[in-house]
């Protein structure tokens, strides 16, 4: 992974005007950023691991910016509308005269920002290096088009009426896993229910829907956003909404846990969310309870199942998706 921080360095060196020494605005700060050289930033952030780094680092986060600041840092994301409504945010977030600087590899486009502002702005410094680029500018006249680029960021209405927003996970459709996960969940469920990695509420809003038997439905998810959707999904009373890394939840005695766990955080595969995700479940289901969890059919998660759960169940598989059923949740004590 190329290193984002060593074009920052370089632009500061090349001159960009000094950041204050408190204050200046990181958007996406990153979870392997080395922001020093900002002095004392605030970092916006949404994802909770990233902003639990953050602040384990000593920064401050926020998930909604409401200062201004003469200095303002754009990390790109992978998605386009949501990265031209971080610029547009960050530059509404500036001082008049204030520097805005954009900054992003090669795969998350960073090419296509840099030649969209150029036409907009009158870009003062640029410079290409690991794999990317970073460039700054001054805020001037504010350009229309800041407003499209802020409207692309609010939730929009998709099928069945859900609202998603740019950036979440399967924003512009229902994953066709967890459709699969519906289609072949028991309808027995009731009690005490989490959904893990609840996204923007699919599974959520449907178990409620079906499952007159469940008292409460813990919405646990790590994306700000997409939780923030999610409370417009599922306007059930019995549904909680928990912004928390489910690695680090704290919860028991469930009767039933469903989940379309992540499996990558970057653009590869990690399997070992989806791994802790499982483990994470297992402590957190009461004695009978059970697990529905859906994967892509190529994640070799049955070693991790069998080692926490006494009983793994297969119920269905298809060319790209497993939908698996585990039950009798092992205690530590149990032989893994
Ligand atoms: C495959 S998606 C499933 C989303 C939703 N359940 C659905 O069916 O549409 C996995 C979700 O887990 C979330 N996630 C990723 N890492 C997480 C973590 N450490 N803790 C909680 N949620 C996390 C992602 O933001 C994403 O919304």
């Amino acid at each position: 992974m190329a290193n984002p921080n060593i074009r920052l360095s370089l632009a500061l060196d090349a001159g960009i005007p000094t950041p204050p020494a408190k204050g200046a605005l990181i958007f996406n700060a990153l979870d392997d950023g080395e922001y020093a050289p900002l002095g004392a930033p605030i970092c916006m952030q949404w994802f909770k691991p990233a902003c639990d780094y953050l602040n384990a680092m000593g920064y401050e986060t926020t998930q909604e910016v409401t200062t201004k600041s003469d200095f303002a840092l754009v990390e790109v994301t992978r998605f386009k509308p949501q990265t031209l409504g971080l610029i547009a945010q960050a530059y509404d977030a500036l001082n008049d005269g204030g520097t805005l600087v954009v900054n992003g590899d090669k795969t998350n486009g960073i090419e296509s920002h840099h030649k969209t502002l150029r036409k907009l702005f009158e870009i003062e410094g640029v410079i290409s290096k690991a794999h990317g680029k970073i460039f700054w500018l001054t805020k001037g006249a504010r350009p229309d088009v800041l407003d499209q680029w802020l409207a692309g960021m609010a939730p929009v209405e998709i099928e069945q009426g859900f609202q998603t927003q740019a950036g979440v996970f399967s924003a512009g459709h229902v994953d066709k896993g967890s459709a699969l996960l519906l289609e072949h969940l028991t309808n027995r469920m009731g009690g005490k229910c989490a959904d893990l990695g609840a996204g923007w509420g699919y599974l959520s809003r449907a178990l409620l829907e079906r499952g007159d038997k469940v008292k409460s439905l813990d919405l646990v998810e790590a994306d700000y956003n997409a939780l923030n959707c999610a409370r417009l999904n599922v306007t059930d009373p019995r549904a909680n909404f928990h912004w928390e890394d489910a690695a680090a939840f704290k919860g028991a005695n469930y009767d039933f846990i469903i989940m379309n766990p992540p499996f990558h955080q970057t653009r590869k595969a990690e399997p070992d969310i989806g791994k802790a995700f499982i483990a994470k479940a297992s402590s957190m289901l009461a004695p009978k309870g059970q697990l529905w969890m859906v994967a892509n059919r190529q994640l070799a998660y049955e070693d991790t199942l069998n080692a926490y759960f006494v009983q793994v169940t297969p119920v269905t598989e298809t060319t790209q998706f497993k939908v698996i059923n585990a039950s009798r949740p092992k205690k530590p004590t149990q032989k893994r």
